[in-house]
């Protein structure tokens, strides 16, 4: 991606063309970053938002459902987790509300600028402010991170699936991050890399009959209505 200028608690507003796409970032009213994307016809802007009904439905979801239980919180709810692809924050912050201590990588610039708003007024909310502070947010490459990641029990990888057309039209907001990022077409590397970090639980998020990343076989996989978790153990 080309490099872009920063974006920060300062900007208010910025245009910006990536991969061809026009993007609108705004502040609105209420002091929060939003994305916008003109080329998505009948889109809004959105900011993230960890408070949202989707969100919150997701971390009544508990620590038996299978996001949870693939890094293993329903062992050990206090576990410490490298999301590798961090995309929205939901996945992470649901992991955070249910006990988890999360790094959070992204390596979009604006994803990761999007994701530092949402992480500034989850802290200043008292819904979200106990899981936030379990959070933290770096912009890098996970597969380089993954070298430095040894002292974690688990790492979570939700790769963008490709394109193929014969999936359901992606959300608003899946949508705008494809176009943001074209996909995730090295994701086989990452899962490589988080084998060779040493950490003994990965946990890999994968489309219903998707295959396996990196046509490595799991250990165990978990198979739930919207997705599968394929989990590689030590
Ligand atoms: C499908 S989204 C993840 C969605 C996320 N689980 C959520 O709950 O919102 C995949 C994200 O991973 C990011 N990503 C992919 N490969 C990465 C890498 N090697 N390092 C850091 N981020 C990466 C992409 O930029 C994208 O934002």
């Amino acid at each position: 991606m080309a490099a872009l200028p920063p974006i920060d608690d300062a900007t208010e507003a910025l245009d910006l063309t990536v991969r061809g796409f026009l993007f609108h970032l705004r502040r609105d009213s209420e002091g929060r970053l939003t994305i916008a994307a003109p080329h998505l016809e009948g889109y809004a802007a959105f900011a993230l938002d960890w408070s949202s009904p989707d969100v919150q439905r997701r971390i009544a979801g508990g620590r038996k459902q299978l996001l949870a239980k693939a890094v293993g919180l329903h062992k050990k709810p206090a576990a410490t987790v490298f999301d590798g692809t961090a995309g929205l924050g939901r996945d992470g912050f649901t992991l955070a509300a249910l006990g988890a201590e999360v790094t959070l990588a992204e390596r979009n610039p604006v994803l990761a600028a999007l994701l530092r708003d949402a992480h500034r007024r989850a802290l200043a909310l008292p819904l979200t402010r106990d899981a936030a502070t379990r959070i933290r947010i770096i912009e890098h490459d996970s597969a380089a991170s993954l070298a430095a990641a040894q002292g974690f029990d688990a790492i979570y990888l939700d790769p963008m699936y490709p394109d193929d057309g014969k999936r359901a039209l992606p959300s608003k907001e899946m949508q705008i991050l494809r176009d943001l990022t074209g996909g995730d077409a090295d994701a086989d590397a990452l899962l490589v890399a988080a084998r060779a970090s040493g950490v003994g639980r990965v946990a890999v998020k994968r489309p219903s009959k998707a295959p396996w990343l990196g046509q490595e076989k799991p250990n165990l996989s978990m198979e739930g209505t919207q997705a599968r978790f394929d989990i590689y153990l030590r």
